[in-house]
Order: structure tokens, then C-alpha cells, then sequence
């Protein structure tokens, strides 16, 4: 088989050209459609860089498996040999509105044990990307190791919707961690939040119902740099299915787990 580096560097590539054509897609009128509900969006242009990268990828690389968004890659139902986790635009809603806060994501794993992340902002032509072992980068620059931190001195990604009736989980049980954090935010790109707390902007990032495009990519860089990555219970990230997901940085992952998060549901 090729080597990591390699794969990287066509990756790399790739997303660079990915960017090219979203760039250039603000200047054209959007087909946007509805997808599960009315603000799942999803629009042409998310579908043409998913079918760019599953093109060059099954040219370049014919075993690779493709687990994309949009639904033009392979049906996952197991994580053996190379699987691309691929989230053609991540914010879509961003995208759409803003023309910013939104990224490219991919990760690409090996029997579920996750090789390289890639995270793309196109806007800032900013490329967050990792070879496991290897070290992560912003760019050429390399991203410190991540340190530990407390609850008071932590700026916590957190969407409001969780902390607000919702669905899916008992929204006061979020307050506590929302009230003790020194600060809240949310991008409305799960992508870009695991960059963040990455380059050490934020310090931990939690979500619901996540799918594995989401943040196969992130949890790479995060992890690279001492990061941890769990779902809200503290188990492992399910890469087959939707889940919640916690990451944080080392130590406060920890704190959060134990005084915040074990009496829910999730
Ligand atoms: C969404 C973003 C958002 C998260 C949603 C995702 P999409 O991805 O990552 O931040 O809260 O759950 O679905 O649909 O824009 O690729
Ligand atoms: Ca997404
Ligand atoms: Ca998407």
C-alpha cells in the first residue's frame, strides 16, 4: 500500500482544488435544498466537491472506502482497511449565509484507527491537518501540544439549543457547565470547533448527534496534540453511527466528565 504521506499529500491536494471551486461558487446563484428537516440544508455545491473527491479518490486509491455526507461514496457498515470519513462542506448553513464559518473535513482511518485529519477553512485559506505521530499544523506552522486547563479559565463550544428545550436531551443539565465556564461559543461548524480547540482558541467542544464526517477530521488534529475525544458518557466515538460528542482538552476532559456530564442521559 502507498504510504501515509502520500495519501497526505494528494489529500492536500485535492482539498486545495475543493476550495478553488467553492471560492468560486460565491459568485453563482446557489441550488439550495431542504434535507431531513427545513434547516438541513444542503446545495450543489456541496454535492459537486463530494463527487470531485470521490472521483480523484477512487482513481488514485481503488480500496479506499468513502463514508460521505451527501451519499455518493460507499455504504459503511464496518471500518475495515482505509475509510475516508468526507464532509464536503461542514456549515452548510454558514456557507449559505454567511459565505464563511464553514470547512472541508476529512479524515481517513485505517481499521478504525484514525491516520490523518484534514480540516480546510477556505474563506482563510487556513488548512488544520495531521499525520498521527507526526504532529499537527496550521499551514506550515506547527500547533503546540494542548495543556491543561479548569473549568473557570475554559471557553466551552456549546450551541444554544442544548441549554434550551430541546428534543434530545434534558436542557438544564448543560447549565451548570455553561454557568462555571469562563465563556460559551458556537461557529455552527463542528469541523471548525475541533480545529479551534486545537489551536487552543477554545478549550472544549460538546454536541449532540454528531455523524462521523462531522468529526473524524478534527478528532485527528485534536488527538495529535494530547486532546481527548469520547462521547458524553466518557466511551468511544461510534464512527458508524450518529453520536454525541465531547472533546478537551487533557485534565479538563476529565473534570467535565466526572462533575458535569456522568448524571445525564445522553
Ligand atoms: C453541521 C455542522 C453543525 C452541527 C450540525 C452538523 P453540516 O454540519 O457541523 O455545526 O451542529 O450537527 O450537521 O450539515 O453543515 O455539514
Ligand atoms: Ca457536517
Ligand atoms: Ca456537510
Amino acid at each position: 500500500m502507498m504510504g501515509w504521506e502520500s495519501i497526505d499529500t494528494h489529500a492536500k491536494q485535492w482539498i486545495k482544488e475543493a476550495g478553488e471551486k467553492i471560492r468560486a461558487s460565491f459568485h453563482q446563484t446557489l441550488n439550495i435544498q431542504t434535507k431531513s428537516n427545513a434547516n438541513d440544508l444542503v446545495t450543489n455545491i456541496d454535492q459537486e466537491v463530494e463527487q470531485f473527491f470521490i472521483s480523484k479518490i477512487k482513481e488514485a486509491f481503488p480500496d479506499h472506502r468513502i463514508f460521505g455526507e451527501e451519499g455518493f461514496g460507499d455504504k459503511i457498515e464496518d471500518l475495515a482497511g482505509v475509510v475516508w470519513f468526507l464532509d464536503p462542506i461542514d456549515g452548510t448553513m454558514n456557507f449559505i449565509h454567511q459565505q464563511r464559518n464553514f470547512a472541508i473535513s476529512i479524515g481517513i482511518f485505517e481499521d478504525g484507527i484514525g491516520k490523518i485529519g484534514l480540516v480546510y477553512d477556505v474563506v482563510h485559506d487556513e488548512l488544520y491537518h495531521a499525520i498521527s505521530g507526526k504532529g499537527a499544523f496550521m499551514n506550515d506552522e506547527q500547533i503546540p501540544s494542548l495543556k491543561e486547563t479548569s473549568v473557570n479559565e475554559a471557553i466551552i463550544a456549546l450551541n444554544a439549543t442544548w441549554v434550551m428545550e430541546n428534543k434530545r436531551i434534558d436542557h438544564k443539565l448543560l447549565i451548570p457547565l455553561a454557568k462555571d465556564a469562563r465563556g460559551t461559543r458556537s461557529y455552527g461548524s463542528a469541523a471548525l470547533e475541533l480545529v479551534y480547540v486545537a489551536a487552543g482558541r477554545m478549550d472544549a467542544y460538546i454536541s449532540l448527534r454528531l455523524s462521523p464526517w462531522d468529526y473524524a477530521g478534527g478528532v485527528v488534529i485534536v488527538e495529535e496534540l494530547g486532546g481527548f475525544a469520547t462521547n458524553l458518557k466518557g466511551e468511544k466515538l461510534d464512527y458508524l453511527t450518529k453520536d454525541s460528542v465531547f472533546v478537551a482538552k487533557p485534565g479538563l476532559h476529565e473534570t467535565i466528565l466526572k462533575e458535569y456530564l456522568k448524571e445525564g442521559k445522553w
